[in-house]
């Protein structure tokens, strides 16, 4: 049996019991229609309070951030949980992915991080229930320059993002460098995803973000801590991937998920089609591997609570 034979069954957690697939279909009829209401689940009811900030982080393109980003959102919303995407990459991929048109954004990230344009007058609701996404523009590829001279250049997402409002959760989808706008989210964010594909390089350039990550917290943001590292696009074909995937785990240890992301043709074709995988084909391996996922980020953030509370 392969890691990722286990990955196709439910996630055998009390909160994703509901997760049956009767039920993901209640949920999200007829893969969405633009009309399907929100969950009815006590969280839906609207309470504002500061969402609690998850950036997805690594300065490599490719690794698959995006396809994080939006399916670890959508399968937080399938659980009744109210998440809110920023997309803060210039190639704005989240966006697109969700199905907002690039012609048809007005505010985005970019007059979030400059134009003290409120995130809840810049969001845009995305057809999945209970998820809405503040989208990115090419604006934002000026930024990084604009940040150089701007007054508390690496607090202006925090300032704007850590406010209370009807989100349990925001995700941040970050640009695949370590430039001010990355900062920005690691100063904003309360922990950090970081998506690692299982190739050769996995490992190359993480003592870099990791040292990134220490500075941060030292110097800006004190509570800044590592989620978890996720393996993505495992082939268990490829004999490559699994001996990454072994050295990942014997240098991150516990950080890394238990939930591995298999290479999947599914999971690709998805952002085409302005869907996440999970909306597009809940069934495929990939689709099925971010609902657990989802699972394992709540049952972290659920021992991380804890330990806050006790601390
Ligand atoms: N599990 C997967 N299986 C197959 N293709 C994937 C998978 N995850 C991501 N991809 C594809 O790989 C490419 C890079 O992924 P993306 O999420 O955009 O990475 P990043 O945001 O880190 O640049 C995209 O074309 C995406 O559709
Ligand atoms: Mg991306």
């Amino acid at each position: 049996m392969g890691a990722i034979s286990g990955i196709v069954a439910f996630v055998p957690d009390k909160q994703f019991s509901q997760w049956s697939e009767t039920a993901i279909m209640t949920q999200y009829p007829a893969r969405y229609p633009l009309t399907s209401k929100p969950p009815r689940t006590s969280s839906s009811v609207t309470v504002s309070r500061i969402p609690r900030i998850l950036a997805v982080a690594n300065q490599k393109g490719g690794v698959g951030k995006t396809t994080t980003a939006i399916n670890l959102a959508t399968g937080l919303c399938a659980v009744g949980k109210r998440v809110l995407l920023v997309d803060l990459d210039p190639q704005g991929n989240a966006s697109t992915g969700l199905g907002v048109r690039r012609s048809t954004i007005q505010k985005s990230t970019y007059d979030v991080i400059f134009g003290d344009v409120n995130v809840l007058d810049a969001l845009v609701k995305t057809k999945v229930p209970g998820l809405s996404v503040v989208p990115s523009s090419v604006h934002l590829s000026g930024a990084e320059i604009e940040l150089v001279t701007a007054k508390r250049r690496e607090y202006r997402l925090r300032e704007a993002l850590r406010n209370p409002m009807p989100y349990d959760y925001i995700i941040i989808d970050c640009p695949p460098s370590l430039n001010l706008l990355t900062l920005n989210a690691l100063v904003a964010t309360d922990s950090i995803v970081v998506p690692l594909q299982c190739e050769f390089y996995a490992l190359e350039g993480l003592s870099h973000l990791v040292k990134t990550v220490e500075r941060v917290k030292k110097t800006y943001n004190p509570r800044l801590n590592i989620h978890g590292v996720l393996l993505t696009m495992y082939d268990k074909r490829n004999n490559l991937s699994g001996m990454v995937a072994r050295d990942v785990r014997k240098f991150f240890g516990d950080k890394v998920y238990k939930t591995v992301i298999p290479r999947n043709v599914r999971v690709s074709e998805a952002p085409s089609y302005g869907l996440p995988a999970i909306v597009y084909d809940m069934r495929c391996p990939g689709a099925q591997a971010y609902i657990h996922l989802a699972g394992e980020v709540l049952k972290r953030e659920r021992k991380l609570m804890g330990q806050s509370r006790a601390a």
